[in-house]
């Protein structure tokens, strides 16, 4: 029997990823409901529900899902429950997933372009390039392994037709990378638009990670 402690906590937990979900269309990196987000919660994950407008999602609809199950009968969990889980169990540097599809990261993901290092900000994604993971249906396993695999060594990536995934330490990390990754993708974009971008080299990437160290928001901050 959980305390009234643990159950407070729990519902703050919850009130968070729909905050987040929220923050995610007020940015303008998400339309509507195609988003969706999760957080590490105790042996599972709490993930937003599938097709609940977030104005008007409650924290009870929020779902909790074991990493190590598929979601019970009744549960309606996103229908991207399977990347959430299988990144979550892959990567136990990561506390927090954000999925949307933004405009520019979703133009560059459809023409199945990575972003490469045109900025240096592109450091805080964790290397010199943002992989491009080649498309598959959403919700399939084969969707969750391309994404599990184009995040290796990295936080976020695209997602070919489809949109773009950051992973962080903490809600507020991942959603802060969401919104650097759709900078790092217009400015791409824009760049795009008067012919072939100079890159920075690796080595300067590799230089700017080690300098960044700590830049950013707070992985502890949820
Ligand atoms: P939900 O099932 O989370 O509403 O998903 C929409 C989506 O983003 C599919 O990629």
């Amino acid at each position: 029997m959980s305390s009234a402690k643990d159950r407070a906590e729990d519902k703050t937990r919850r009130q968070s990823v729909i905050g987040a979900c929220r923050d995610m269309n007020r940015l303008g990196i998400n339309q509507g409901t195609s988003g969706n987000i999760s957080l590490r919660h105790e042996d599972g994950m709490l993930i937003t529900p599938t097709s609940v407008p977030y104005d008007t999602m409650r924290p009870e609809q929020i779902v909790f899902m074991k990493l190590d199950s598929a979601p019970e009968a009744g549960q309606r969990p996103s229908s991207e429950w399977r990347f959430h889980r299988d990144i979550l169990k892959a990567r136990p540097d990561v506390n927090a997933i954000v999925h949307a599809h933004p405009p520019y990261s979703t133009i560059l993901a459809i023409m199945g372009r990575e972003i490469p290092p045109v900025h240096y900000m592109i450091a805080c994604a964790g290397g010199d390039t943002i992989r491009c993971a080649p498309y598959a249906t959403f919700g399939t396993e084969e969707l969750s392994r391309h994404a599990v695999a184009a995040l290796r060594d990295r936080s976020a990536c695209l997602l070919a037709h489809h949109g773009m995934i950051a992973v962080g330490a903490s809600l507020a990390k991942a959603m802060w990378l969401a919104v650097e990754v759709e900078t790092l993708a217009r400015q791409y974009h824009g760049c795009l638009q008067i012919g072939t971008p100079p890159l920075l080299s690796k080595a300067e990437i590799e230089n700017v990670r080690t300098r960044m160290a700590g830049y950013g928001v707070g992985d502890s901050e949820s």
